[in-house]
């Protein structure tokens, strides 16, 4: 299997050699083929990433990213934003618990909650069909059938291997384009035989403050996904905990739901563990449910034992985090 891995900028650097070691650690059998792209590059060539590396990223069966900085230029179009458009990698899959509801982070939920955004991610309002002149500015946002169509089901089949239902999230009261998304996702649901439930945006970002226990399965469009998952990653306890899939029908990206943090990137102190449990949405993305679940496992035991990065209160190093990982990967294989 060939692994395209992108580090990326900042803490890209740091977390992703951790994943590295992870998989490693797990055996799996994989060729890394490094793709250089972002800011780094951008300043260096002044593209910050070409056709050449997406050809790259095509020839390999999936993609293992960091993250990337955006440079203050408005005609520097997102490396990222471009992956997922140009791969086709409709489904963005977030998945949020607390790992170990008993751990010191610093946001205790009342109780346990295990929710997964499924994010539109390739239209809405991040389209690209963008307007400005000095005294209108336009973004369209797009929703077309076939996109609704193809997250609504992806929602679906996650509900069946989970509680059945699934909750649809839009503000249908005011935006058209919304009324459409939620017709097509009740049609989607109805025809699976999925319970759903829905929510307006504002309602659900107010509701998943205080009743988080309350959701399984969030299906949205591309923006509201974007900023209910950060606030997931809050309840969670910090962004440094949060992994995610970009998968399309043919390629798949993983990556943490963090960015490039430049202010503490270089430090050795970044959380490693967002990156690694992509590692893990990797591997059961290729079938690989034993490692996923060796991953997992130790991810649990290094935070029920105590180990803290300095994001969660602590004072454990990107390194010292991996170390304990790998080694109770090793005592248990
Ligand atoms: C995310 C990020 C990206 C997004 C940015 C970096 C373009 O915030 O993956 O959540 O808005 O989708
Ligand atoms: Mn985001």
């Amino acid at each position: 299997m060939k692994v395209a891995v992108i580090e990326g900028d900042g803490i890209g650097k740091e977390v992703i050699p951790a994943a590295v070691d992870v998989l490693n650690a797990v055996n799996l059998d994989f060729e890394q083929v490094p793709v250089e792209v972002g800011y780094g590059k951008w300043e260096r060539t002044g593209l910050a990433m070409d056709d050449a590396d997406l050809e790259l990223m095509r020839s390999c069966d999936c993609i293992l990213f960091g993250a990337i900085t955006t440079p203050n230029d408005p005609n520097y179009q997102s490396v990222l934003l471009r992956i997922r458009q140009e791969l086709d990698l409709y489904a963005n899959i977030r998945p949020f618990r607390p790992l170990g509801i008993t751990m010191d982070i610093p946001y205790k939920p009342a109780k346990p909650f295990d929710i997964i955004i499924v994010r539109e991610n390739t239209e809405g309002l991040y389209a690209g069909i963008e307007d400005v002149n000095q005294n209108r500015a336009c973004s369209t946002r797009v929703v077309t059938r076939k996109g609704c169509l193809r997250i609504a089901k992806t929602a679906c089949k996650l509900a069946k291997g989970r509680g059945n239902s699934i909750t649809i999230v839009h503000k249908a009261n005011v935006l058209k384009s919304c009324g459409f998304f939620r017709e097509l996702c009740i049609e989607v649901a109805n025809e699976n035989g999925v319970r759903y439930n829905e929510m307006l945006v504002d309602a659900m970002a107010y509701s998943l403050v205080l009743n988080p226990e309350r959701y399984d399965v969030i299906v949205t469009t591309n923006l509201f996904g974007d900023i209910l998952s950060d606030l997931c990653a809050a309840l969670v306890g910090s962004l440094g905990l949060c992994p995610s899939a970009n998968i399309g029908d043919k390629y798949a990206l993983f990556e943490p739901v963090h960015g490039s943090a430049p202010d503490i990137a270089g430090k050795g102190i970044a959380n490693p563990l967002a990156a690694i449990q992509s590692a893990k949405m990797m591997l059961e993305w290729v079938g690989e449910f034993e490692k996923a679940g060796l991953v997992q496992s130790a991810v649990d035991n290094v935070l029920q034992k105590g180990l803290r990065t300095v994001d969660l209160g602590g004072s454990a190093s990107t390194n010292d985090m991996t170390k304990a990982i790998v080694e109770y990967i090793r005592s248990v294989q």
